[in-house]
């Protein structure tokens, strides 16, 4: 059993402290914001009930979840701090700052960065050895992935130790071999967004389309066989073919007027009620909780 802390109790916090306790381990979280600790607990018990657990198995999941109201009272005892703060780097920097001042050297101290270098992430601590990228997918008591990086500084054995940690918990760990923005996962997901913006600058379709091909196509087919194994099953000479023909049609662009025009008119997505789609109150929760389902349908072993 270990015993750990988490910094930021928001979405990812809170998701992560789930899936650690469900695993038998204690934790306790701090926030900065007094509203978002003093949800924790419903917070919490919202996602048990998403994951169908009886009360007799949640009980002793919530009871081993604390909110701790100090970042003080959050070190107490801990093994390993997770920070799954706002992805801004400065932010991140700051908190790293405050939390060396209280934890011996040696503690392990893992980011939840989503698409932040793990190095810059780690300028400016004491230790950067100890600093571990590790990359939890939402919802993360559902999601099986993972992705475990080190820093320019990181000491390997951090990393070896994380990964031990999560493959022993049932997770399924990748560990990368260095330090990319973005790690895998959302690297191949915003290539794919990225795309997808820039068929709507085009006029070829709607939003609802696109995620209407997404989901009865793509969406399916690499839950059960990933883009490499694809590529070899169909062939590497037809993969190689079928690129060199539509690579050059292909976005790379590095500015989004397809984002642009809404977020300039205040549509910010489900938060303000319209975006690419539109978000009645109602449709948020109901897309939570298809999220959480079709996942656990489609979960598939390594
Ligand atoms: N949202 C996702 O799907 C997702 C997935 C994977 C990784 N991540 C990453 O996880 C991290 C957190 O994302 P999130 O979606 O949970 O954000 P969030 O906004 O829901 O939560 C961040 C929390 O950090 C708290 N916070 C801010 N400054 C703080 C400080 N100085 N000390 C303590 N708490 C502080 C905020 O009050 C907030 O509750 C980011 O790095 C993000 O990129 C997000």
């Amino acid at each position: 059993m270990t015993r750990f802390g988490i910094i930021g109790g928001g979405l990812m916090g809170h998701g992560i402290a789930v899936a650690l306790a469900q695993a038998g381990h204690h934790v306790a979280v701090f926030d900065a914001d007094p509203a978002t600790l003093a949800s924790l607990d419903e917070r919490i018990a919202r996602a048990l009930e998403r994951c169908a657990m009886p009360p007799a198995g949640a009980g002793p999941v919530t009871a081993r979840i604390t909110a701790a109201k100090t970042l003080s009272d959050m070190v107490v005892g801990v093994d390993a701090v997770l920070e799954a703060v706002p992805e801004r780097l400065d932010v991140k920097q700051q908190v790293l700052d405050a939390l060396e001042a209280k934890i011996p050297a040696v503690t392990p101290v893992w980011s939840n960065t989503s698409v932040l270098s793990l190095t810059e992430v780690g300028k400016g601590m004491r230790h950067p050895q100890r600093l571990v990228g590790v990359h939890w997918w939402n919802p993360p008591y559902v999601m099986p992935l993972v992705e475990v990086a080190p820093g320019a500084e990181t000491d390997r054995r951090f990393v070896q130790e994380a990964c031990d940690l999560l493959t022993g918990m049932g997770r399924t760990t990748v560990r990368l071999h260095r330090d990319v923005p973005g790690f895998i996962g959302n690297r191949l997901q915003f290539a794919l967004v990225r795309e997808a913006l820039h068929l709507l600058e085009q006029d070829v379709c709607d939003p609802v389309t696109i995620d209407t091909v997404m989901r009865a196509s793509l969406g399916l087919r690499w839950s059960s066989v990933g883009p490499m194994e694809n590529a070899d099953f169909i062939g590497l000479d037809l993969t190689r073919d079928i690129l060199v023909s539509l690579a050059p049609h292909l976005s790379a662009a590095v500015t989004f007027p397809a984002l642009d025009k809404p977020l300039d008119a205040g549509h910010r997505g489900r938060a303000s009620g319209s975006g690419l789609l539109t978000w009645p109150p109602e449709r948020g929760e109901e897309v939570a909780e298809r999220l959480e389902n079709g996942i656990r349908r489609n979960l598939v072993e390594p």
